[in-house]
This record gives C-alpha cells, structure tokens and sequence, in this order.
C-alpha cells in the first residue's frame, strides 16, 4: 500500500502482517514488513490492546486498511519510528455518527513532540482523505484538559461542535473540520 507524505515525515500504513509480528515480538520481522525502525518502549500494554483489536478488523475486511493505523516516521537515515496516526476506521466511523466524516487519532512520542509534527501528520491525513475519497468532513475526540491537541486542532481550523463520554478516555469534546468544495 503506498504511504503517505509530508513534508518532513511518511506515514506508511500498517499491515496485519506488521502487527501480527510486532505482538508476537517478531521486532525485527515487523520492522522489516514496514521498513522502519521500532522505538525500544512502544507498544505499551495499551497500544498493544488497541493494535489487537485493529488486526481483528483488518482480517475480517482487509479492503479497511487504508482507514486505519499509520506509523509516523522521519524518511532519513534508519527511518524512526515517531509516533502513530490514522482514522478510526472508514467514512461513517466516527464520534458524531456522520456518514460522510472519517475521525482522526494521532500520537507523537514524547521525545519528538513540540516540533510541528503532529499538526503536519493531521494536515496530510485530511489532504489524502480529501484528495484521494473525497471526504470534506472530519472529527476529532479531544479531552478539555489536552492542551497541546486542543491547540493544533484549533490551529487547523478544527470547531468544537459538542461532547460525548467515553467509556475508556472519559469526557471528549467533539471537533469538526468542513472543508469547502471546490465550487462553493
Ligand atoms: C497531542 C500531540 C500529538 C501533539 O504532538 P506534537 O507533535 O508535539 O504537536 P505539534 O508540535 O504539531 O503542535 C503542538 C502544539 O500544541 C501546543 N502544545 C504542545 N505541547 C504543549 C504543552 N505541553 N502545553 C500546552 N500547549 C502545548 C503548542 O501550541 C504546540 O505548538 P508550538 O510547539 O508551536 O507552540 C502529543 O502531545 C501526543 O502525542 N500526546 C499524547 C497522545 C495524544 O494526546 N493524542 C491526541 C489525542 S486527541
């Protein structure tokens, strides 16, 4: 599957080959599968959780791939692994039940945070989304006490358009994106 590229960063999206072999600690397998280099301390037992049910997903509707999980990495040298990104799932798979929206997650890991990354990962997601499906409208689930995500969201123009609790993250403040079409 083609990655996707920014300026400064490729996000190549991850196989259930990838992560069968990143759960089983096949590392260097998985490594290979992706052509990155793995961070010594990811996955936690959280993201591990989170990638299981993600490689569930993916064997019962392979075609979804492209609508999930992302790993971050800087193209130069032994190409790092910097942080995680993606969309819940397909158009319809999001916190406002908006068939026509995708909603974006996103992660930097702690010692590559405050340097734009995230908010360009967000920015080639929504580009991609829109070039390549069309998708004019996007959603973010932010917690009220996330500052940093709540600036770049702000920064992209995101609108807070209400609020949901999460069973696992707790209060979320709901965030959309509407772009314009071309004609409007
Ligand atoms: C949220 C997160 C992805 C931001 O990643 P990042 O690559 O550091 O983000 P960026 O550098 O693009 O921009 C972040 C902006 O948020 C603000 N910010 C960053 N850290 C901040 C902090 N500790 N306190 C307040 N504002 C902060 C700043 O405006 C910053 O821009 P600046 O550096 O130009 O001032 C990262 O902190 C992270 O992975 N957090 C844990 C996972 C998470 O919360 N994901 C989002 C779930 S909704």
């Amino acid at each position: 599957m083609a990655s996707i590229r920014s300026e400064r960063l490729e996000l190549v999206s991850l196989s259930p080959d990838f992560i069968e072999a990143l759960l089983a600690e096949r590392r260097s397998d998985a490594e290979a599968a992706a052509t990155l280099t793995l961070p010594d301390d990811w996955p936690d037992a959280h993201d591990r959780g989170f990638l299981n049910f993600r490689l569930r997903q993916m064997r019962e509707r392979p075609e979804i791939q492209e609508w999930f999980v992302y790993a971050v990495v800087l193209p130069e040298g032994d190409r790092p692994m910097v942080g995680h990104a993606g969309f819940h799932g397909p158009p319809g798979v999001n916190a406002v039940k908006a068939p026509d929206a995708v909603e974006v997650g996103y992660s930097v890991f702690e010692p590559y945070r405050r340097r734009g990354y995230a908010t360009e990962v967000v920015r080639a997601l929504v580009d991609w989304a829109s070039r390549e499906h069309g998708i004019r409208r996007f959603v973010a689930s932010i917690s009220p006490e996330n500052e940093p995500s709540l600036a770049l969201a702000k920064r992209l123009g995101f609108e807070q358009t209400g609020q949901h609790w999460d069973e696992e993250d707790g209060e979320e403040l709901e965030f959309e994106l509407h772009l314009r079409a071309a004609s409007e």
